[in-house]
């Protein structure tokens, strides 16, 4: 892979062909991608992700503003790093300025060397919105189409982007075939406009017209949880994107293949592994913070695990306050009698098997 050209010059070269075939299409029959989430799909959780067979996953999203003109340069740099030897590498960007948003691709490239990008227009926090980024883009198409153009042309590797149908009504047919036209090689469509947020079901109806207007790979995002779902969709000819059930459910991946729930040792091996990745990942005063969100999760699907035990409420409750990995030993021997320590030895081989059992359900499924 070369590296791309200097900032000054990306947007000048016609759109080159290559962005139209690419992995993207190949992969999207091999189970379902950990959508992107800010403050969740870190490095850590696409690593547990991929091990369970998550086809690929996405970064959370980087401002290309901050990335190209260096500011807050080690967050953004930080947060799209990928783990040592992560195959399928996918850096969300949120941009609204085309020259910005591909002289980040061009930074990043060199950073990294991604397999590809992907642009938000789907995100309708405040903070994203009131800069002309996220879902503001979808108010005009031909500018969505600007943006995206320019990070195709900057980069070496495809580019995607992830859209909500509209801002309050459904423009996602149009806003697809402009990015397609620009030179999407994939587009993941929420099935809700931005106005939404998260209320009422995902209109995959409204995916399936996407899919059906663009020739580039499409992806639903929304509301897939389990088995069912994924082979709906799957059934539609949709790729399938997975986001908050995966949260604290990282075996869901091989679950939507076919794959067995795991026990309730089993969910306690998968979260330590999850902790002590995390910790490795954020060095720091207090490493698990920042990880309460998928700790809460995790403490939900423990506690049904076990039948929802009367310690229950005091595991939630602990394990949201951990701060280290002592902190989450202590508070699994005291309130579950799980003794991570003891069962130290065999956490690897477990961890393993579980691994091994989702990315064979991947393979098989794929083949
Ligand atoms: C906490 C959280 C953070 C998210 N962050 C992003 C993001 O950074 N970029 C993006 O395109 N979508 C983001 N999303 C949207 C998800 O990728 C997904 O489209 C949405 O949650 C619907 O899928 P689900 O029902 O599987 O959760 C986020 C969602 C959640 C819940």
């Amino acid at each position: 892979m070369s590296v791309a050209s200097p900032p000054e010059r990306v947007g000048d070269s016609p759109q080159p062909a290559r962005a139209r075939v690419s992995w993207f299409a190949a992969r999207v029959g091999h189970g379902a991608v950990l959508a992107p989430m800010a403050g969740f799909s870190d490095a850590p959780f696409r690593r547990v992700a991929r091990h369970f067979g998550a086809a690929w996953a996405v970064s959370e999203m980087v401002s290309a503003n901050g990335l190209a003109r260096a500011i807050q340069d080690e967050r953004g740099l930080q947060i799209s790093a990928p783990y040592e030897g992560e195959p399928y590498v996918v850096v969300q960007l949120f941009a609204a300025d085309p020259d910005l948003a591909a002289r980040a691709v061009v930074r990043l490239e060199r950073a990294y060397r991604p397999d590809a990008f992907d642009l938000n227009l789907g995100c309708p926090a405040k903070k994203v919105i009131n800069r002309g980024c996220g879902s503001e883009l979808l108010r005009d198409p031909e500018h969505a189409a600007a943006v995206l153009g320019a990070m195709v042309r900057a980069a070496t590797v495809p580019v995607s982007a992830k859209l909500r149908l509209g801002v309050d009504t459904d423009v996602s047919v149009e806003v697809a075939q402009a990015l397609a036209s620009a030179g999407a090689a994939a587009l993941a469509v929420h099935g809700r406009t931005a106005a939404q947020r998260y209320q009422g079901r995902a209109d995959w109806g409204a995916i399936a017209r996407v899919a059906a207007a663009v020739d580039v790979p499409v992806l639903g995002s929304g509301d897939v949880s389990d088995a069912s779902g994924y082979r709906h969709a799957r059934a539609a000819g949709v790729g399938v994107m997975i986001a908050r059930a995966a949260v604290g459910r990282p075996w869901l991946f091989s679950s939507v293949l076919g794959g067995e729930p795991p026990t309730a040792d089993e969910i306690v091996t998968v979260m330590w592994r999850h902790a002590r990745d995390h910790v490795a990942w954020y060095r720091g005063e207090h490493p698990l913070r920042s990880m309460r969100g998928h700790l809460a999760a995790y403490a939900r699907e423990l506690n049904a695990a076990y039948g929802e035990p009367t310690w229950a409420d005091a595991l939630r409750a602990a394990l949201v306050r951990v701060d280290s990995l002592a902190d989450l030993r202590d508070a699994l021997r005291a309130l579950a009698g799980v003794d991570v320590e003891r069962s130290h030895v065999h956490l690897g081989d477990e961890w393993r098997r579980l691994a091994e059992a989702g990315a064979a359900r991947a393979r098989q499924v794929a083949g």
